[in-house]
């Protein structure tokens, strides 16, 4: 006998109580009549609870014991990554941040002036050619370097002079350049800005901070040389050397970039005493970085969008 049926025979039996009343004195049959009537309501409410049950059968039963997964997904789908050159400029931010330097952002889209002017190259000065920049129709210049960012740092921060501190800030930034685009030339990349202004800014710091840097990034002690450059806008100006690090095989030098001490005219452009105030300035690639990082042979592969590429980072 189901359920439903053993109570449904227990109500009909429970009829037959009342015909039990009759027999009872009247002082006792309130009483019974009452525990009749709560029994058979108890009954109903179980017989209307099984039928329920009996109607919504059809259901499948949900398992409320079930492990509780809030990550899970009906779908399979793979997490994105963060693209390998982010993640570099986020680390070399980082260790420039704990050296003790602001980070600001560059712009992609800049101007004669901050490319050339502030920069002390004068108009028609051959080295502006140099640069293979990009042009837009409206004469704004994607920027060829981080250094278009000097004057805005050097303004921007120039109140911390006034206070008796040095202005120090790196720029990491996109830059671009209208060339042949090869397995080591790509028409769009990343540089990193350093730029350091005191009362007593000299070359040795700015070679000892930019070695320290390097150190820092590569976890092991670094040689390094500089070669004689040529930028308007440091005087005098270096190439900047490292020995390869042990981690990568160790053999030969590798070129970082470009630096030297800020030139006057840079400084007194942007309202600094050069009298007062001395700066040095570096900058160089980060797209080389990670490609001798992970033994990326074609820096083409960065701007591709190739998820084969991708995917291994
Ligand atoms: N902007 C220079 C370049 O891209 C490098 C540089 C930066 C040189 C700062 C001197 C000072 O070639």
């Amino acid at each position: 006998m189901s359920n439903l049926e053993s109570l449904k025979l227990e109500l009909k039996n429970l009829g037959k109580e009342y015909a039990k009343l009759k027999t009872l004195e009247k002082t006792e049959r309130k009483a019974f009549g009452e525990k009749i009537n709560q029994k058979k309501n108890e009954l109903l409410k179980k017989i209307a609870e099984e039928e329920e049950k009996l109607e919504s059968g059809a259901l499948e039963k949900i398992d409320l014991s079930a492990p509780f997964g809030i990550n899970e997904s009906p779908i399979s789908f793979k997490k994105g990554t963060v693209h390998p050159l982010s993640r570099e400029l986020a680390l070399v931010s980082k260790i420039y941040s704990d050296m003790g330097f602001d980070v600001i952002e560059s712009r992609q889209l800049d101007d004669e002036f901050h490319m050339f002017e502030s920069l002390n190259f004068p108009a028609g000065h051959p080295a502006r050619d140099g640069y293979d920049t990009f042009r837009t129709e409206e004469g704004f210049i994607p920027p060829a370097h981080t250094s278009t960012m000097q004057y805005r740092a050097l303004t921007r921060f120039r109140k911390n002079l006034d206070a008796g501190e040095n202005i120090a800030v790196v720029v990491p930034g996109r830059v671009f350049r209208n060339e042949d685009v090869d397995a080591t030339h790509e028409h769009t990349f990343y540089q990193c800005e350093g730029i350091f202004v005191s009362k007593t800014a000299s070359l040795s710091q700015l070679l000892g901070t930019w070695k320290n840097f390097f150190e820092t990034y590569y976890g092991e002690k670094l040689n390094i040389k500089t070669q004689p450059g040529y930028f308007p806008f440091t005087e005098p100006s270096l190439e900047f050397l490292i020995e390869k690090p042990k981690a990568l095989g160790g053999n030969g030098w590798l070129e970082m970039g470009g630096c030297g001490m800020i030139h006057p005219n840079v400084l007194k452009i942007a309202g600094i005493d050069p009298e007062v105030y001395k700066g040095f300035a570096f900058g160089g690639g980060i797209d080389r970085l990670v490609m001798l990082k992970y033994g990326i042979t074609d820096v083409r592969y960065f701007e591709s969008g190739k998820l084969e590429f991708l995917k291994e980072f």
